[in-house]
């Protein structure tokens, strides 16, 4: 039977995903949006191109949450992007007053939905987005991690003039300035980074360059763009997720995952390597950090613990 993904908030990246989505035949689409004629625009223009592309999912515009009923996959975008100088966090109030909404509106119309966050401030948004949803905290997962990661990758290849398929590494932790770069698991043709430093390849301060570059990658779209942030590679970041579900792939992808002991850290969401299948997040991978690694990763969690503290005085309904 066709699988049936909604897409809740049809601005950039919800147009993307879903255009992504039919062209990967990956599901039947239902783009969702309080602004009813973007998402019907955009999912119209969308069925048009299916002619010339060759695709044949159904695709549709909404404002009813009614349309979204029984969704395998749900992918949430609903937000305000960062502008010019806001930070995510500034995000923060006007976002969670937003998910609550999502929150309701996808609660009882499709209970057992595999929901993929997007909207910032990430870890906290898909953290309250499970409390609000009472989902359960398999089925709740946060984007983030893969597009992190896969900034990284792609400066390092621009840097050493390697194909990106021939670089491993991702990126953990908050999607924040505090994310960690996994430089002890960074391979390239499969020799660690570390070594490439020492045989003169890259330079450290390089090194150090690019793993800044990539804290700040969001910021510098946003700052090139004016008006919004990145659209197309988060896009893509979500359906790897969601294909990975649908096609129980098992693929051990970095993303915000609920946490219970595993890297010392107990009731939050952060950016880790899971395995996602069939069965939703079926497994957080424990990697071997090293203690700068550690160092930096119980730092990035600090800063996650501090933003979701200030969600609860916004929302005591969180505590
Ligand atoms: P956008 O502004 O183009 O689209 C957001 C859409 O949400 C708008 O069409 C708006 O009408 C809609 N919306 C607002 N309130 C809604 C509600 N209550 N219910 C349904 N829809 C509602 O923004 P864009 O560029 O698509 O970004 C979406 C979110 O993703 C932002 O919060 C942005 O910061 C975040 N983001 C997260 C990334 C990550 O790695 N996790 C990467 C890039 C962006
Ligand atoms: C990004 O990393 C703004 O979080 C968004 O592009």
């Amino acid at each position: 039977m066709r699988k049936k993904i909604s897409l809740i908030g049809a601005g950039q990246i919800g147009g993307t995903l879903a255009h992504l989505i039919a062209l990967k035949g990956l599901a039947d689409i239902v783009l969702f949006d309080v602004a009813e004629g973007i998402a019907k625009g955009k999912a119209l223009d969308i069925a048009q191109s299916s002619p010339v592309s060759g695709f044949n999912m159904n695709i549709i515009g909404t404002n009813s949450y009614e349309d979204t009923k029984n969704s395998d996959v749900i992918i949430i975008t609903a937000g305000v992007p960062r502008k010019p100088g806001m930070t995510r966090d500034d995000l923060l109030g006007i976002n969670l007053k937003i998910i609550k909404q999502v929150a309701d509106g996808i609660r009882n119309t499709s209970p057992n939905a595999f929901v993929i966050c997007i909207t910032n401030p990430l870890d906290v948004i898909v953290m309250a987005l499970q409390k609000y949803s009472g989902f359960p905290k398999n089925k709740v997962v946060g984007m983030a991690g893969i597009l992190d990661s896969s900034r990284f990758i792609y400066f390092l290849s621009q840097e050493l003039n390697v194909p990106v398929q021939k670089i491993k590494s991702f990126v953990l932790g908050g999607h924040g300035d505090s994310m960690v770069a996994m430089l002890n698991s960074t391979t390239v043709n499969g020799k660690n980074i570390h070594e490439l430093v020492k045989e003169g390849k890259i330079k450290k301060k390089t090194l150090d360059e690019i793993v800044n570059r990539t804290k700040n990658g969001g910021a510098e779209i946003v700052k090139y763009l004016e008006k919004g942030s990145a659209f197309y590679a988060p896009a893509a970041s979500g359906v790897e997720m969601a294909e990975s579900y649908i096609k129980d792939q098992k693929k051990q992808l970095p993303c915000a995952a609920y946490l219970n002991g595993e890297y010392d850290t107990k009731g939050l969401y952060a950016g880790v390597p899971v395995i996602i299948g069939a069965s939703g997040v079926e497994k957080v991978i424990q990697m071997d950090l090293s203690d700068e690694e550690k160092v930096n990763f119980q730092k990035s969690i600090r800063s996650v613990q501090d933003l979701l503290e200030a969600a609860k005085k916004i929302d005591n309904s969180l505590n």
